[in-house]
């Protein structure tokens, strides 16, 4: 490694064990959630199953918790579950990389990793306008440190046609028939966000293909880190919109995360699809990213925060985390996506109610709690607005509120009293199956993620109530019946790294 990359890392690693005490004492730090070991965490990067383990890569400045010139933070997992965070990966050491090494992906090529990145330069103020984005590798043989090749940058600059020469940025790399492919995040001329699609027999040499896909309608200026992957019948596009209007109950938040499905011709280099389809219906997911593992899995990670929301866990040194681990599969024309099951190795002594008749509002005396798991399936009965409040206070100034409305169909996520930090609503059209509703959720410190009638919706949102805030209500307009609840805290999962090099 060259010694400027070397140094920038050691420098990098002192300032983040010295806030790192900051973090660890901070009650809204993730308990089973990878977060950054201090300061600021943005989109998984390079995820992926090597050597027989998990990596996962990740947007990092390890000086400050705001954004800045990014480095790739790095952690690996035998199990998806526990989490063990491991040296900085890459730092901005190089003129082609010199303000960011901005988001991509990784790949195994002959027994080593490589990793694909986007290598950002401003050049001027205006962090709109002012910018060269080139595309890059480094290569590790261990899978823990990384070099810059010598040949970057491997994509010197955007094609011609109708393609933003600067916004061109993210790259995913797969094989498919001994052939490596990727796909970049850009924009026209005129600000329609695409994707672009390149060929490579060596991960060196790239062929610009084509314009994979391109917005219509209201579909954004910018489409950031994309991602394609076969998985059932389908390919699969996954990308990150940015400037999507709010639609009804849809795109609230300030960018999308979603999904197309159709077929990719890889000699036309385009993909013939369907329509947008959001990936999670709640606050907070970002910039997304699937890996294949041993078993054929499509494991999907995200960035579990939103660009330029409120995050209160910046006055403590630290800012961002990931969702937990999601295994997407499609049905009915739709992506379904369920925890992974190893989590339940998290899980410590459970408790469970069952067949329990709830009228008005009921705590649940013995359930209380702030990084837990918690299943429930409700029989609606006659009831037409029921739900359950997570995170409650004892006079109930502080909830967390998810409501079922069968006459609207729609479920709710209400953060507006959930504490300090970013308040709001979010809606998620959702059908019961046999007149129940099934809840899932993974409540950690300062986040929630529920999973409805097994993974058919997502919600997910960041929240930042007081320490004393851990009650349980379950609520119903007319009597519904808790067929079954059960409750599991989780371990504490994430291993620390602590550096010893001189
Ligand atoms: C998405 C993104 C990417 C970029 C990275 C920079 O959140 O804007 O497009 O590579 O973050 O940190």
């Amino acid at each position: 490694m060259n010694d400027k990359h070397k140094n920038l890392i050691k420098l990098a690693h002192q300032s983040i064990e010295e806030a790192r005490k900051s973090v660890e004492d901070n009650h809204w730090s993730m308990n089973f959630h990878m977060a950054p070991p201090s300061y600021w965490m943005n989109d998984p990067n390079g995820f992926c199953y090597f050597n027989g383990e998990y990596h996962l890569f990740y947007q990092h400045h390890p000086f400050s918790p705001e954004w800045g010139p990014m480095y790739w933070g790095h952690a690996k997992s035998k199990d998806l579950s526990s989490w063990e965070h491991l040296p900085i990966a890459l730092a901005p050491s190089e003129n082609y990389d010199k303000d960011g090494c901005f988001s991509g992906s990784a790949i195994e090529k002959d027994g080593k990793l490589y990793l694909m990145y986007t290598g950002n330069v401003w050049t001027g103020n205006n962090h709109d306008t002012d910018l060269l984005q080139v595309q890059c590798l480094a290569v590790s043989q261990d899978g823990i440190h990384f070099e810059k090749i010598s040949e970057n940058p491997v994509i010197e600059q955007a094609p011609e046609g109708d393609i933003h020469p600067f916004h061109f940025r993210d790259p995913k790399v797969w094989k498919h028939e001994e052939v490596y492919y990727c796909v970049l995040g850009s924009r026209t001329k005129d600000h329609v966000g695409q994707v672009l699609l390149y060929r490579s027999l060596d991960l060196i040499k790239w062929d610009f293909i084509n314009v994979a896909a391109k917005g219509e309608g209201n579909f954004g200026y910018m489409w950031e880190c994309p991602d394609i992957f076969p998985l059932d019948d389908y390919d699969v596009l996954m990308m990150s919109p940015q400037g999507m209007k709010e639609e009804e109950y849809l795109y609230h938040n300030l960018h999308q995360s979603g999904y197309v499905l159709g077929k990719l011709d890889y000699e036309k280099g385009i993909l013939e699809h369907g329509e947008f389809q959001l990936l999670d219906y709640g606050f907070d997911v970002y910039a997304p990213q699937t890996a294949i593992d041993e078993e054929g899995r499509r494991i999907m990670i995200a960035w579990m925060a939103m660009w330029e929301s409120e995050m209160p866990e910046q006055s403590h040194k630290w800012a961002g985390a990931m969702t937990i681990p999601r295994v997407l599969t499609i049905e009915e024309g739709q992506i379904v996506s369920r925890p992974v099951p190893e989590l339940k190795t998290l899980r410590q002594q459970g408790d469970s109610i069952g067949n329990k008749l709830i009228l008005g509002e009921h705590r649940l005396q013995g359930f209380e709690g702030d990084s837990y798991e918690l299943e429930l399936v409700i029989d609606a009965k006659g009831a037409n607005e029921f739900g359950i409040k997570l995170r409650v206070d004892e006079d109930q100034t502080e909830e967390t509120v998810f409501t079922y409305n069968r006459s609207e169909g729609m479920f709710t996520f209400d953060r507006n009293k959930s504490g300090k930090g970013p308040k709001g609503v979010r809606r998620a059209p959702v059908n019961l199956v046999e007149n129940k509703l099934h809840l899932h959720f993974f409540v950690d410190r300062s986040s929630i993620e529920v999973f409805i009638n097994d993974g058919a919706k997502t919600m997910t949102g960041r929240i930042y109530p007081e320490k004393k805030s851990l009650g349980i209500m379950l609520f119903s307009d007319q009597e519904v019946e808790v067929t079954h609840l059960n409750k599991w805290n989780l371990n504490k999962s994430i291993k620390p790294y602590v550096c010893n090099e001189e």
